[in-house]
């Protein structure tokens, strides 16, 4: 929610000509511009930047996406400097206009601030400034901060007083204005008087160093600075860093020296460009097949036994584990509730799957025998994060499954299982979906290989059989077109319900969220089981229904009530659309239309199922004209509550 930006270089540059529409000799706008292209999937209400120079601070913003911000850039060019700040927007206080856009630009225009977050005391801070004579240009709580920023560095100044960190007295006032917010911040600026110096505060809200050559860098996450280093340094809860061209200072918001952990992105530009597909989404749905192969990858010894090293809980503990809870929301919370069915199968441990923001208002019953399993792609979600802490504050061990190196969640759990389904720009999950289940099931049958629920040769034989799915994702994207000449034909459609069950349930949800995130379409997943205790009821004429249906070879005979709930809506007019496995001749008399996927075992379909669910969504997206990789209103890292 929201991306940031900073960056301090040297003289101007050595010009090399532009492709992201910053005009040529300004290293520092150009790093900006780049990086806030990278980082637009975060926010586009608006967007700004701010460079700091001689002559003080040059500053555009616009509301709408970067491309209008690059528009005002060529009309009215900023001038060169070593160092600045940029920001694209996911609004929370005050519309999406150009006065709530950040940079905000405070203290006689000498002093530009971007915020991520939510200052929750912001109107009390407000009212006292406002009670000194400070007004207000924005309805932005990030204005406030700003402001209060200003006040204590021209306080500092008159008092002549400075700070020992790099002489920034931006970073003394820094630390003193952060030591009075409340709530979740980032918070980044840049100061006439100190030209080429950028400094940032950060609490519960991200922010990433990038190491450079005679330059360093600021981002949300390290796609603000993936195309000029991949050397990147993770900050610590409330910190302050000073960013000049050649030095990284890291201090707690007292002033107490920190240092940061430096990393090696294991990713670099290219993988997080669309290689030649019309969209983010569209690749990351064909990259789906890499994703789980990547995610199986490296994790068994010779002898095919699991070894999640990076697992780090000792296994005399996972052992005394009597129960699991999976947290997340959106996209992950139906991953976790697809591996809740492995999980307990496998390991006979009782596993609930909790929305992380639900969890936490609860006061649920955790303790040291609750093994708490987060799921997000990001791992910044912020009530991911939270209820993390706060079943971690309960004695619980905590593993975050996540696709983000160096983020948040994975830093505060006792362990960590990362899903290298590489950069997720789309702001749809799609391919960490595919990731997660993958992940999670690696980490089923770890801890039933670790208590003996399972024979090590069962255990082999998932296994060989997950690493067999990725040429079968492959083969259902090879039929996309099928599946999109559908999809283009129903543009018109106003409402469209998913059904599943037993695995198939939280597929359906998630089909069902793909359509309405990127087609902007009501859609609604429901338990096939639940049709006849109400969803029924809105069947009518020409009402599609799209079911996943079971393996006829899967168990309790579910394949023939899914058969049967198809019969019933058909019975009432409903337009079915089903997914089915290959050979499965049963559904084709009472379907309009059947997608059918490889043959492969009940509790690994959903990496198989979803993916025409997903081609679907893209395709009715796509034929109403939308942007399917920014939808409205969306964010893709949710960092505010
Ligand atoms: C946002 C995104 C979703 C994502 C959800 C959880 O809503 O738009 O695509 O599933 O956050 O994000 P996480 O990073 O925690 O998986």
């Amino acid at each position: 929610m929201c991306g940031i930006v900073g960056y301090a270089g040297t003289a101007p540059a050595q010009g090399n000509a532009s492709t992201t529409g910053a005009p040529v000799g300004q290293r520092a706008l150009e790093v900006l511009v780049e990086g806030l292209r990278r980082l637009e999937y975060r926010g586009y209400d608006s967007a700004g930047v701010a460079v700091s120079g001689e002559q003080g601070i040059g500053m555009r913003k616009k509301s709408g996406k970067l491309a209008m911000l690059l528009e005002e850039l060529e009309a009215n060019p900023l001038p060169a400097a070593t160092a600045g700040i940029g920001h694209t927007r996911w609004a929370t206080h005050g519309g999406p206009t150009d006065a709530n856009a950040h940079p905000h630009v405070v203290a006689g225009g000498r002093l530009a601030v971007v915020h991520n977050g939510i200052i929750e005391n912001y109107s009390q801070l407000k009212a006292q400034l406002a009670g000194r004579g400070h007004s207000f240009a924005s309805q932005t709580d990030s204005e406030v901060a700003a402001t209060l920023l200003g006040e204590v560095y021209e306080a500092l100044e008159d008092a002549g007083q400075n700070s020992s960190d790099g002489g920034s007295r931006l970073a003394t006032a820094m630390r003193q204005v952060a030591q009075q917010l409340e709530g979740a911040f980032t918070l980044v600026a840049t100061h006439a008087s100190e030209p080429g110096v950028v400094v940032a505060a950060r609490r519960n809200s991200p922010l990433v160093v990038g190491l450079g050559d005679g330059e360093n860098f600021l981002g949300s996450d390290v796609s603000g600075f993936i195309d000029y280093t991949r050397r990147a340094v993770e900050l610590d809860q409330d910190q302050v860093v000073t960013l000049t061209a050649d030095a990284v200072l890291i201090t707690d918001f007292f002033g107490v020296p920190a240092e940061g952990r430096e990393y090696q992105v294991d990713w670099d530009a290219a993988a997080a460009e669309k290689g030649g597909y019309p969209s983010f989404m569209e690749k990351e749905i064909n990259d789906q097949p890499d994703a789980v192969a990547q995610t199986l990858l490296g994790r068994t010894d010779g002898e095919g036994v699991l070894t999640l090293d990076e697992l780090r809980i000792d296994p005399a503990v996972l052992k005394t584990i009597n129960r699991i809870i999976v947290l997340a929301c959106g996209t992950s919370a139906y991953a976790g509730q697809v591996a809740r069915y492995a999980i307990e199968h496998w390991c006979r441990i009782p596993t609930e799957v909790e929305l992380s923001h639900e969890f936490r208002y609860r006061d649920p019953i955790v303790d040291e025998h609750t093994l708490i399993v987060s799921i997000s792609q990001s791992g910044e979600t912020m009530d991911t994060l939270m209820a993390v802490r706060y079943a971690r504050e309960q004695g619980a061990k905590t593993v975050s499954i996540c696709n983000t190196n160096g983020s948040t969640i994975p830093r505060e759990s006792d362990a960590v299982l990362y899903t290298h389904a590489g950069p997720e720009i789309a702001v749809a999950s799609t391919k960490a979906f595919l990731a997660q289940i993958t992940a999670t099931y690696l980490l089923g049958l770890y801890l039933a290989q670790l208590r003996g629920n399972l024979f090590q040769g069962q255990i082999k034989d998932i296994l060989a059989e997950l690493a067999k799915t990725p040429a079968k994702i492959a083969s259902v994207l090879a039929n996309a077109e099928q599946v999109k000449e559908l999809a283009t034909s129903m543009a018109d459609t106003r409402t469209v319900l998913f059904l599943g069950r037993h695995v198939g349930y939280p597929v359906a949800m998630e089909g069902a969220l793909k359509l309405k995130e990127l087609a902007y379409i009501h859609a609604e997943g429901f338990a096939a089981g639940e049709l006849k205790h109400g969803p029924i009821a809105l069947i009518e004429e020409g009402q599609p229904v799209i079911v996943v249906v079971p393996s006829p070879r899967g168990r309790d005979s579910l394949h023939a009530k899914v058969v049967s709930n198809i019969q019933e809506v058909r019975a009432r007019g409903a337009m079915t659309i089903v997914i089915a496995e290959e050979g499965d001749e049963s559904v084709r008399e009472h379907a309009e239309h059947v997608f059918y996927i490889p043959e492969t075992s009940t509790l690994l379909a959903p990496l198989l199922t979803t993916v025409p669910l997903q081609l679907f969504a893209l395709a009715l997206a796509t034929a109403k004209g939308f942007d399917v990789d920014q939808p409205r209103n969306l964010a893709k890292s949710v960092t505010v509550e």
